[in-house]
């Protein structure tokens, strides 16, 4: 046994280091490039695979706003790869084994896969519902998972890396974990007995002593330094990077990954031994691989794999996978997508406390692209956030109905664009140096502009989404300051020189309102879509690679100068009366919105 272990290992350690080097190849600081298209085009003539995935969730209740919020997150960055000519593929699905979902079928009088399937086709409502653009959605009780997880299975075993033993410890059904003692403290439940609970979940805990089969987890530790240490992007943001860091730099000991099939039927048995089920965590972890194609068609997905996580399976996803990964001779994720939580009233949702969001619910309260837009406008990876309808309403009408809505509305509405068209840019009114009619406020909103693009790509690759639709949200502020300083229907339409002006005010406006709606479609798909069609942007001029903001002030040709606008389909995006929005709360009397 020994013999082949220390082998494999050796054999891992190469496949790591190919990697690495993968990994670590330079790539230019986004914000030297005067086009992000160019550096667009660049990555994708050097890999044009991209592979991105949610976490799968357990069916054993209803979808939370926590899990549309993981979803969200990374369908944004699956959009975004496409719009940059990426091939991606975008997986989420269900976790359906274990004993917390066995227990919830239980409770619910059915059998299990019965069970499973209606919690499941709730995730997949929800996820068509809010425009979650998956290309796989895999489930954990499908028979290519089973034999993928057998696979893997058997590749770990027949390099020693599992062995018979028993596991005496502490166990928590909720979140499918083992807990050393020092994770463990003394609480109360509901009727005052003394309980045993996980310091970092509150979720109770249980003694329990098995014979199962361990992984050599331990044998890991120092080759999982060395990849953190020498990829400080593999988790972001930094904050967990640190975590797992410190994690690693104590004790390490194997890990149990099966259960006794007496105590835990709904799984899948351990190849060659019936007594005995998987852990449903290694069971979970194997779905990004088994929808890349394992057990031998993964080759193009894998070694671009990214995983979106919450930061209450960090350890699953940053200790324990990479070491399976390892143990099996496979490349480890490229990054490590970390976010933090939702909170309601500061606390975390819970049935018992009755705060839980229903994210389906909200999402036809506020619209698809409503809750998308502020998830991500108000999520911050670092730090957990508090929800309320409150802030929804005041984020949506401020940001997407008042400010985006209210710039298209004023260039397109016919009192001030008659023609209905995206009228002539006159170089002369506002010429590269100064000396025409633009004031030095109006070269500065050019410039941010222009710099835009590559601020929001750099933002979107950090899964920095608030802040690339921060500074989204700055530039809309500042065309619409450039609209009202020169008031344009002031303007008297009979004289030439005027004229030329309104148009080229209008012009300006409407070239970064296209700007603005193609950043914005991994974020609001169909208000982009909407905003877009009413400038006429054809789809095929949606990509990244057709953003050149204002072709006209680089002197080249402008494709949409002369161009009909698309007919006009209504308000962008609609108003919110609070006192429909908020129905949680009591009405706020507070003027100004809190937001961030
Ligand atoms: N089944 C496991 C994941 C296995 S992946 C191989 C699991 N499922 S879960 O349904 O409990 O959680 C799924 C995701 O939802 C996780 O990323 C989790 O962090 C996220 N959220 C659960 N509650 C959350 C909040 N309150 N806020 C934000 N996200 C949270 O864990």
């Amino acid at each position: 046994m020994r013999f082949p272990f220390l082998f494999a290992t050796r054999g891992c350690r190469a496949v790591y280091r190919l990697h690495q080097k993968q990994f670590l190849s330079p790539v230019p600081p986004l914000w030297e490039h005067r086009s992000s298209a160019a550096l667009s085009t660049q990555l994708c003539k050097a890999d044009r695979s991209y592979y991105i995935t949610t976490p799968i969730f357990y069916v054993n209740a209803s979808p939370h706003l926590g899990h549309l919020y993981s979803a969200v997150l990374a369908d944004c960055l699956h959009r975004y790869k496409l719009l940059q000519g990426f091939n991606s593929t975008f997986a989420t699905g269900t976790d359906e084994h274990g004993l917390k979902i066995q227990q919830a079928a239980e409770a619910a009088g059915k059998d299990p896969l019965t069970f499973c399937t209606g919690v499941s086709k709730q995730f997949r409502h929800l996820f068509s519902s809010c425009n979650i653009s998956y290309t796989d959605y895999i489930r954990t009780t499908e028979q290519r998972h089973r034999e993928a997880v057998e696979h893997f299975w058997s590749v770990l075993w027949n390099k020693g890396l599992i062995y018979k033993g028993s596991y005496e410890g502490w166990y928590s059904t909720q979140d499918e974990s083992f807990l050393m003692a020092s994770q463990v403290g003394d609480a109360l439940d509901s009727l005052g007995k003394e309980i045993k609970v996980s310091l970092e979940s509150g979720h109770k805990v249980e003694w329990m002593k098995e014979e199962n089969y361990m992984f050599r987890l331990s044998a890991f530790q120092s080759q999982l330094l060395d990849w953190l240490r020498g990829n400080p992007q593999a988790v972001q943001p930094e904050r967990f990077h640190q975590a797992v860091l410190k994690w690693l730099q104590e004790d390490l000991p194997d890990l149990s990954v099966s259960r006794q099939r007496s105590r835990l039927q709904w799984g899948i048995p351990v190849p060659g031994d019936d007594e005995q089920t998987i852990y449903v965590w290694l069971d979970a972890l194997v779905n990004y691989l088994t929808v890349a194609g394992y057990p031998d068609k993964h080759n193009q997905w894998w070694h671009v794999a990214r995983h979106v996580i919450g930061k209450d399976i960090l350890k699953f996803h940053a200790i324990y996978w990479p070491a399976f990964l390892l143990g099996a001779g496979l490349p480890l994720p490229q990054v490590i997508h970390v976010h933090s939580h939702w909170t309601v009233g500061g606390k975390k949702m819970s049935k018992s406390l009755g705060n839980v969001v229903d994210p389906l619910e909200r999402s036809q309260m506020f619209t698809a692209d409503g809750m998308r837009y502020f998830l991500l406008r108000q999520g911050v990876p670092d730090s957990d956030c508090d929800y309320t309808d409150d802030k929804v309403a005041k984020l949506l009408n401020a940001e997407l109905a008042d400010s985006l809505g209210g710039l298209l509305n004023r260039c397109t509405a016919p009192a001030l664009n008659p023609a209905q068209v995206y009228p002539s840019f006159c170089p002369q009114s506002f010429p590269r140096a100064h000396g025409g009619r633009a004031v030095h406020e109006d070269y500065h909103m050019l410039d941010a502009i222009q710099k835009l693009p590559a601020v929001v790509e750099k933002h979107y690759e950090a899964m920095h989404i608030y802040k690339a639709l921060e500074a989204i949200s700055a530039c809309v502020r500042l065309t619409n300051g450039f609209v009202q300083r020169h008031t344009p229907w002031k303007l008297d339409r009979k004289n030439n020189e005027d004229q030329r002006w309104v148009d080229t005010i209008i012009h300006i406006s409407l070239e970064c309102l296209r700007i603005y709606g193609t950043l914005l479609q991994p974020i609001v798909p169909e208000t982009s879509n909407k905003l877009l069609s009413r400038l006429g942007v054809q789809p095929h001029e949606r990509s990244w690679a057709g953003l050149n903001f204002l072709a006209r002030y680089q002197g080249m040709d402008c494709p949409f100068e002369g161009r009909a606008l698309g007919s006009d389909s209504g308000v962008l995006f609609s108003r919110l009366e609070p006192h429909n929005a908020d129905k949680q709360k009591p009405k706020k009397t507070k003027k100004s919105a809190n937001l961030k």
